[in-house]
């Protein structure tokens, strides 16, 4: 049966003009219903792990801005707590781990399995949505890739140089690869439960794979991409794989080429005359709207987001953000965004 879902029919390669329209992280703190449901959970884990709650924040942006995809709200680093690292948010320092640092750690995590167990609210949460979103939009599911989550649990948090995980590759090579191996299969399991249990679509986030180059950008971010990609392809085909990468300029197109995602997630920075040519003919593309337009909006928002529409109106595209929407992000300029992308003429 032909899929009847926008972004569904976008990642089967069909061209849609307006094209469908999400953002990375639409469920968040730039929404003051996002804040008042945290406030009641307590904490973001607490949120993370009560269905009711997370599912409620997940439906939040789409009740305002009629989105046409919902993304299960969870967190990248949920699979290394799975796993048995500590794990904490703390007010403004973002994310805290117990860290990684030797081939015991990495023995002393736990084994294969443990991930559909300990991770059973967030497939409950999945299942809360799939009954719940509206009828034509589609219901995402996604993970960390083993590079992203791997600088979290080897820094103990989020750095920017990861210069602690680099060093930990090169000289500690054994341990980093057993790391690897362990976080593709958890990675793996916990997106083949999230399809069991009702997502339509897996997103692999590689936020950090612009940190590395040449050989190591292939032995750890091509690499694990592809297995977890044909990890979920030989139980689940039929389930369209959304790649996003940040800062890899050029490796977009090999992506877009050989890695058997349905669509490559584009940042910022790629410039789309370029993505026109070496990405959209290979696959759909999702992206990018740099989310610093939606602090001021205005005319430049509007102008940004008409010139994304008509750069990549070629080929099947997903509007989309070039990386995550931002706490100061105003919600009235995401329904300015809205309306700029479907209903162009009555901007
Ligand atoms: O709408 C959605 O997309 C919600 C689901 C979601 C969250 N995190 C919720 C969240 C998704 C898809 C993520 C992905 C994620 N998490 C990534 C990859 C994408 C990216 O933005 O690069 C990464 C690197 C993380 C790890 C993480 N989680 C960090 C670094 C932080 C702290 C920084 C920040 O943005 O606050 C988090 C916390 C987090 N994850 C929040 C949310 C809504 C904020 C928590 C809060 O204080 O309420």
């Amino acid at each position: 049966m032909p899929h009847s879902k926008p972004i569904l029919k976008a990642l089967s390669g069909i061209q849609l003009s307006p094209p469908p329209i999400w953002l990375m992280r639409q469920a968040g703190r730039y929404l003051p219903e996002y804040r008042a449901t945290r406030r009641k959970a307590g904490d973001f884990l607490t949120l993370c792990y009560t269905p009711d709650l997370a599912a409620e924040v997940s439906l939040q942006p789409l009740r305002r801005f009629g989105f046409d995809a919902a993304i299960l709200f969870a967190d990248i680093l949920l699979v290394p707590h799975a796993l048995g690292s500590d794990l904490w948010f703390a007010d403004g320092h973002g994310p805290q781990l117990s860290r990684i640092s030797s081939m015991q750690d990495v023995r002393r995590l736990a084994p294969p399995g443990i991930v559909r167990e300990s991770l059973a609210p967030v497939f409950e949460t999945v299942g809360i949505l799939s009954r719940e979103v509206p009828r034509d939009t589609t219901l995402i599911g996604f993970a960390g890739a083993p590079w992203t989550v791997a600088t979290y649990m080897i820094s103990g948090k989020g750095t920017t140089d990861h210069r602690d995980p680099i060093e930990f590759m090169r000289s500690e090579r054994a341990a980093f690869d057993a790391l690897m191996d362990r976080l593709a299969e958890a990675t793996i399991e916990y997106l083949l439960a999230q399809i069991e249990a009702g997502a339509e679509v897996a997103m692999i986030f590689d936020s950090w794979a612009g940190s590395l180059h040449g050989i190591e950008f292939e032995n750890f971010v091509e690499r694990p991409l592809k297995k977890i990609i044909r990890g979920i392809a030989d139980k689940e085909p039929r389930i369209p794989i959304i790649a996003y990468a940040r800062h890899v300029g050029s490796a977009f197109s090999r992506f877009a080429k050989s890695s058997g995602a349905a669509c490559i997630a584009v940042d910022s920075t790629v410039e789309l005359g370029w993505a026109a040519r070496h990405v959209q003919p290979y696959s759909c593309i999702q992206g990018n709207l740099d989310p610093r337009f939606l602090i001021a909006g205005g005319s430049e928002l509007i102008d940004q987001a008409q010139k994304i529409v008509a750069c990549l109106s070629n080929g099947p595209h997903i509007f989309n953000l070039g990386q995550g929407i931002t706490p100061n992000a105003d919600p009235k300029n995401v329904e300015v965004l809205v309306e700029a992308v479907r209903n162009p003429r009555s901007i």
